[in-house]
């Protein structure tokens, strides 16, 4: 039989008061078995070590009812969902702190240089220009449920089974958005896949060696990318909240995923993308797209109404807005033309 040890013992030997170790207890946290004759609570070495997985979670800031839930069900996939979850919070805090700094910094900026008073109405428009930029951050939603596509999302590309066919050139576009993408680049770069789905565009660089990191926001199809490549790097991560420090990538890729973002949210996302870019760095993007609106408006008067339905239920990109929108960065887009609506854009 291991030593037993009393509450006071506990509490010194993680330094924490003998209060915090009730309250896990009244958590339901930890279970002491208690003395029979005196009532004292006498921790097992057992109990100590959940003491000390409590207080390590507890360091992530992981909420007791996550903890909770951990120590019910210990299977591997259960403990990478709730890190996963704590992952999601804690890169909302960041980018959430960076607004806000950014914030500050453009209005100390504005009480230095401003005139007299002025400065005061240029606080409230930075921090309005601030909320709209993160209500946008915070209010995307996954309304294609891509959780419950995963498992059959590349059985559904084979059939290509909608009106529009656009999964028709699909191997032939991964190609080239891959071909694209490493065009004069060495074999050393980091590439950033946004939207990596089942995996099937970071297979190519994977099987070439190349140093990629596969992001979605579907935990889902995580979960199928690391079953079929078991050495894919994986992040959860949005197009609008990128989990990624300043200028990490050389390279960064998306298919058939920049059309689940609004106009709106794409200008976020252009920026979030361009954050996380070196300053030399390559985007390649193939994805569903209209050149302009006009180009738009001829086609969409030769579609029928259940192919008008499917373009509808997604955000193709109009060419002509992501033009501007880069060259706002002095970034230059290339168009590529795979099919009547799917688009490879090179930006440099
Ligand atoms: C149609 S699938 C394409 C998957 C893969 N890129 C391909 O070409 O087969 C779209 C993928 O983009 C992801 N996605 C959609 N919106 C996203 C967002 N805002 N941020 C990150 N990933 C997103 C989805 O979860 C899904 O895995």
């Amino acid at each position: 039989m291991g030593k037993n040890y009393s509450i006071k013992e506990v509490s010194e030997i993680f330094n924490i008061t003998t209060n915090k170790v009730r309250f896990y207890e009244k958590k339901g946290l930890i279970n002491p078995k208690r003395d029979m004759d005196n009532d004292y609570r006498y921790f097992t070495e057992d109990d100590l070590i959940k003491l000390q997985t409590i207080l390590m979670y507890r360091e992530l800031d992981i909420p007791i009812e996550h903890i909770k839930d951990i120590f019910t069900d210990e299977s591997k996939d259960n403990i990478l969902n709730h890190f996963h979850a704590q992952w999601k919070v804690i890169n909302n805090q960041i980018h959430r702190m960076q607004l806000i700094q950014d914030s500050l910094e453009e209005i100390m900026d504005n009480i230095y240089e401003g005139e007299n008073e002025t400065y005061k109405e240029k606080i409230i428009k930075v921090i309005e220009s601030m909320n709209e930029v993160w209500e946008i951050k915070n209010n995307w939603k996954d309304k294609w449920d891509f959780n419950s596509w995963a498992r059959t999302y590349d059985k559904s590309v084979e059939r290509d089974s909608g009106n529009l066919k656009f999964y028709k050139y699909y191997n032939d576009i991964l190609d080239t958005t891959f071909n694209k993408s490493i065009k004069n680049k060495e074999k050393t770069i980091k590439v950033l896949e946004i939207g990596v789905g089942t995996g099937n565009l970071a297979d190519r660089f994977l099987k070439n060696e190349y140093d990629i990191t596969g992001m979605d926001q579907s935990r889902e199809m995580l979960n199928v990318a690391k079953e079929k490549y078991p050495k894919l790097k994986l992040r959860l991560g949005d197009f609008l909240n990128i989990p990624f420090e300043n200028r990490k990538f050389d390279v960064i890729v998306s298919t058939y995923a920049f059309h689940h973002l609004n106009d709106e949210e794409k200008k976020v996302a252009i920026k979030e993308i361009l954050r996380v870019l070196k300053d030399d760095g390559r985007i390649v993007i193939g994805d569903l797209m209209f050149e302009n609106q006009e180009e738009k408006e001829k086609i969409m008067n030769r579609l029928t109404k259940e192919e008008i339905k499917e373009i509808e239920d997604e955000h193709y990109s109009n060419i002509q807005l992501l033009r501007n929108e880069f060259k706002r960065y002095n970034r230059e887009l290339q168009i590529t033309r795979m099919d009547e609506l799917v688009f490879i854009i090179e930006v440099n």
